[in-house]
């Protein structure tokens, strides 16, 4: 029987975005793969149909045009994709202080980060509740836990993305449909050197591996947790928050990064 269970992933060109990507092929959804670089797309869509994983589309969008997450969910219910999972990934840090750091690049980050990811939620919402079944998984980050001198917005935007996505899947779960954060902490991928981060205390140290980070998100995503934390050092990190005043947590987290 083919196959009729759709997953959207943004930000699937590199990084966690196309090792989750990799992960839902392997339980054998279809996919839709979004970003801006189509040749990364295509290169991971020709190994994966090579591998005869069902089937790929590729949606080349910037999803942080306003109008990109309204035709992206135009152009999916156009095709007639029964879509099971959306995975909001894509998005970016940037490190250096608030006041150097340019206005109109923070603003995209929030664009991409924080307005996509709320724009797609709530476009695809409503037919994963009428479905009964699938759900959302948004990627926040370790950063969500605390306040991060030296990459404010960042932190801002995934401790956003970490609320948003606990209070929906509270208001989905009646519905039989999960909301799950993924709280990666530092993880191989471009976005080190993207935030400009490659010299960083946080980044000299060992990163996870991408594709752990994805297979620990899916798996939790389909047990149907609401928050993920891949990696016991980055496990501790969130414990130690839950002990130590916010103040001491944001000086620690700025003090990795500045
Ligand atoms: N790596 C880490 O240490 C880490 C830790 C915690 C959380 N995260 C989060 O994990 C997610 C994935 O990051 P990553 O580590 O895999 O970094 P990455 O390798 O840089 O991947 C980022 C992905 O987002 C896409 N993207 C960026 N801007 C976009 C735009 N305007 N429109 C559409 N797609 C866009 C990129 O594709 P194109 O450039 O082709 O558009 C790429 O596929 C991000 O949300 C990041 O904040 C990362």
């Amino acid at each position: 029987m083919p196959n009729t269970r759709w997953t959207i992933v943004t930000g699937a060109s590199s990084g966690i975005g196309a090792e989750i990507a990799r992960q839902f092929s392997a339980i054998g959804h279809n996919l839709v793969l979004v970003a801006r670089r189509r040749e990364k797309m295509e290169a991971l869509a020709a190994e994966l149909t090579a591998a005869d994983r069902g089937f790929v589309e590729i949606v080349e969008l910037d999803l942080a045009e306003p109008d990109a997450p309204a035709k992206l969910h135009a152009q999916v219910t156009q095709m007639g994709l029964g879509v099971h999972t959306l995975v909001n990934n894509a998005g970016f840090g940037l490190r250096g202080e608030f006041v150097d750091l340019g206005l109109e690049e923070q603003v995209t980050m929030i664009e991409l980060n924080v307005t996509a990811l709320t724009r797609l939620s709530r476009l695809f919402l409503p037919d994963l509740i009428k479905r009964g079944q699938g759900g959302i998984l948004n990627v926040s980050s370790l950063a969500a836990f605390q306040a991060g001198p030296h990459m404010a917005v960042y932190h801002a935007t995934k401790a956003y993305v970490l609320s948003l996505s606990e209070a929906l899947h509270e208001e989905a779960k009646p519905f039989g449909v999960t909301v799950t954060a993924l709280c990666p902490g530092a993880t191989e991928s471009e976005f080190g050197a993207r935030a400009g981060m490659e010299g960083s205390r946080l980044f000299s140290r060992a990163r996870m591996d991408a594709a752990r980070v994805a297979k620990i998100g899916v798996e939790a995503y389909r047990a149907g947790h609401a928050v993920s934390t891949p990696g016991t050092r980055n496990k501790l990190v969130k414990a130690l928050g839950r002990v130590l005043p916010r103040s001491v947590m944001r000086k620690a987290a700025g003090e990795m990064v500045g």
